[in-house]
């Protein structure tokens, strides 16, 4: 993907945690859930690319759940946007869950924690995006005890997967040639088939790699919500921001048409149909 920095995420981490987090969020619960019964007792997890920290909110209820004192299990949250991390902070500060988590910047790609530090390292929609995406799951690898547990969500790719399809679609048809000829192939797509994933995870230090696939729904509260969320996303926004003006209203028109059809007008809330893979592994001893 484009190189983006902390930075552009700052300035999405409002409108991801009013519009994205919440779809995303149920989606990272799922992802935590799918793991729960394999964490030992007393858990210490890493949450990667927290985001608004929807995930490492699950992980904290479930320690609670052992241990209502807060005495079980250690959750900590992090991202390298700390726009993102102050929201993860506030949205679990309503948990109470005390010392059991914290969130703290950190760039995914380079960790700070020492080797074998963690039971479970999970990554929602993170890593996958990483513009060195490979040093993101070494690293994850690096920060887990032998045999602990990795799992991970990535979007499948745009022939599987309407969300990518619809948002995609719209916007290379009516993006100049100049700029959909220069454009690379998006990096994240050679892990959105199963086989590209599972090979990529046992590459980097995981066996045992299970993957499954997780559809979800996303419900935008009106076309044009959903293209000032593109605008802004550090992904889409970077492929958006090469065209000028004239260029860009051409984009929009074609985006706002596109999902006002789907939705049945503008003013109508659009359903995207979305659907990722679930990739659960262990560290290789
Ligand atoms: C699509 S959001 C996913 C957030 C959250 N996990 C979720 O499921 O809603 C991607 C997140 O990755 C974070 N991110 C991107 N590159 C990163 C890096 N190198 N290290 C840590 N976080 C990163 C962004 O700041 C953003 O919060």
């Amino acid at each position: 993907m484009t190189d983006v920095t902390s930075r552009a995420w700052d300035r999405h981490a409002r409108t991801y945690a009013r519009l994205g987090a919440p779809f995303t969020g149920y989606i990272a619960q799922a992802l935590f859930q799918t793991v729960a019964g394999r964490l030992p007792p007393s858990p210490r997890i890493l949450e990667v690319a927290c985001g608004n920290g929807e995930l490492a909110k699950a992980a904290a209820l479930h320690c609670l759940a052992e241990d209502p004192s807060g005495r079980s299990g250690r959750v900590v949250a992090t991202d390298f946007s700390a726009e993102m991390v102050a929201h993860a902070r506030a949205n679990l500060a309503v948990l109470g869950a005390g010392d059991v988590v914290r969130c703290e910047v950190q760039d995914g790609q380079a960790l700070s924690f020492e080797d074998r530090t963690f039971d479970a390292v999970l990554s929602a929609f993170g890593i996958f995006l990483f513009p060195d995406r490979r040093a993101g799951f070494r690293e994850a690898a690096r920060v887990l005890a032998p045999g602990g547990l990795f799992a991970t969500a990535v979007w499948r790719g745009p022939d599987d997967n309407a969300l990518a399809r619809l948002q995609m679609a719209p916007v290379m048809a009516a993006l100049p040639e100049r700029i959909r000829a220069a454009l690379p192939r998006p990096s994240w797509l050679e892990i959105a088939s199963r086989e590209g994933l599972e090979a990529e995870l046992v590459s980097s230090g995981f066996t045992d790699v299970e993957i499954d696939v997780f559809d979800a729904v996303l419900t935008a509260p009106a076309p044009r919500a959903m293209w000032e969320s593109m605008l802004e996303n550090p992904v889409s926004g970077a492929v958006l921001a090469r065209c000028s003006e004239v260029e860009l209203a051409a984009v929009e028109a074609s985006v706002l048409a596109t999902f006002a059809s789907l939705a049945g007008g503008a003013d109508r809330a659009v359903r995207f149909d979305a659907s990722c893979h679930f990739a659960v592994g262990r560290r290789r001893p």
